[in-house]
């Protein structure tokens, strides 16, 4: 009998955590290395944010809560979804989950049986695909075109669409692309749902505060408000707030599916962290400037990269319309050699050049299912972008023997 699950081996580690974990191990060994890898804003986390959590600790407020919430995040997340979307919820409708990631893994383990289709735009963010196959369902991987700003068109959509759909997923912002869906283009969506009752909309707006060019964030119940019994919202304070390490991630849908994450949730971790429920209680109902910082320098960074990007040889970059990411395409260096003789056959093998060779550390494409592309984050101080870029741009043209 062999010692690991079937289960297991079918799911391969996060490859962005790897890539994150190999970059931070030859930091701390000395090398000058900058990591584009990572998808986490550098920004520390707002002070009245952090001192909500001091508070919660001199207070005592170190014990078990409700496994799907404290009453007051939940209410913090009704009146957050109620203020910015026009959304209703009731407390039963809502979870409070060990960041965004748990809520979508609580809901495939909650929603999904062996053979259930999911359907997902690529490039997708590398952990619906595994949690999606740890919960026995099957992914069904909509190819998006760059042409079409990395979006899923109506018809692409429907031509995915089986009896076996269980549920579709939107992530706007993107993650890894940046692409973001306007008002209309959602309507077309969610008008293509309307005629298939047996489709769970999932939509992750966990990006929706990182959004540039003026552009205003829509989530699909706003354009689509007859989906309202079948959509589950996921989101979290992460990104928004620069609170990866506190672990919050919320979710709002039907009642059933929102009681049987519960049931999931009391099973594995039980509740989030009763100090960081303190602290993203804080973000969501506290001031929200403390956003706008933030923004602004990911703006003028995006604006930097994507200017770099598309200046190099064998490469173009797409606009990100919000997320701290760029997605370049790079068959233009796919195929050349190093000036050491190494044939570069794919985005593997040019991200390992990168950091081996030109010490930077991005993200091979292929994580995200759609090659030849990188993921680069400029979640990172313009320093060490510039540093990045130049690195990049010097990789590039050695590998096009441009001078
Ligand atoms: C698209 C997307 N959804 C959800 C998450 C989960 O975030 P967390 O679990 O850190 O709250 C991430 C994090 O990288 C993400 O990129």
């Amino acid at each position: 009998m062999s010692v690991l699950s079937q289960r297991v081996g079918n799911v391969k580690p996060s490859p962005t955590l790897a890539v994150d974990a190999k970059a931070k191990a030859l930091k701390a060994a000395g090398k000058d290395v900058v990591n584009l890898g990572s998808g986490e804003p550098d920004f520390d986390t707002p002070k009245h944010i952090k001192k909500a959590a001091i508070k919660a600790i001199k207070e005592g407020f170190t014990k078990y809560t409700p496994a799907p919430g404290t009453p007051e995040l939940k209410n913090a997340v009704i009146a957050k979804l109620k203020k910015d979307h026009g959304l209703e919820y009731t407390p039963d409708q809502v979870i409070v989950t060990v960041g965004g990631k748990q809520a979508f893994y609580n809901m495939a383990q909650a929603m999904l049986n062996a053979g259930d289709e999911v359907i997902i735009p690529a490039p997708y963010w590398v952990s619906y695909t595994d949690m999606t196959i740890l919960a026995e369902g099957k992914p069904v991987i909509v190819d998006t075109a760059e042409e079409r700003g990395f979006k899923m068109t109506p018809a692409e959509l429907e031509a995915a669409i089986t009896p076996q759909t269980k549920m579709v997923v939107f992530n706007s912002p993107s993650n890894p692309t940046g692409a973001a869906y306007s008002r209309d283009e959602l309507a077309a969506l969610g008008a293509v749902l309307e005629k298939y009752p047996h489709v769970f909309p999932v939509v992750d707006d966990i990006y929706e505060k990182i959004i540039y060019d003026g552009v205003k964030f829509t989530t699909l119940l706003e354009v689509a408000p007859s989906l309202y019994d079948r959509t589950i919202v996921l989101n979290g304070v992460s990104k928004a707030y620069a609170m990866t390490g506190w672990r919050i991630g919320y979710a709002a849908g039907p009642k059933e599916v929102i009681k049987a994450m519960g049931i999931i949730q009391s099973q594995s971790t039980s509740n989030a962290c009763s100090i960081a429920q303190r602290a993203a209680q804080e973000a969501l109902n506290g001031p929200q400037k403390c956003i706008k910082p933030m923004l602004k320098a990911f703006h003028e960074r995006r604006n930097f990269v994507v200017k770099r990007l598309n200046a190099m040889p064998g490469v173009h970059c797409f606009n990100p319309q919000g997320a701290f990411y760029v997605y370049p395409g790079v068959e233009g260096l796919m195929g050349k050699s190093t000036p050491e003789g190494k044939v570069i056959h794919s985005t593997l093998e040019l991200a390992d050049y990168l950091l081996e060779s030109h010490n930077v550390a991005v993200v091979p494409g292929v994580a995200f299912g759609k090659d030849p592309y990188l993921r680069l984050s400029f979640a990172t101080s313009m320093e060490d972008l510039k540093k990045a870029m130049d690195r990049i741009e010097t990789a590039a043209k050695l590998l096009t023997g441009t001078k």
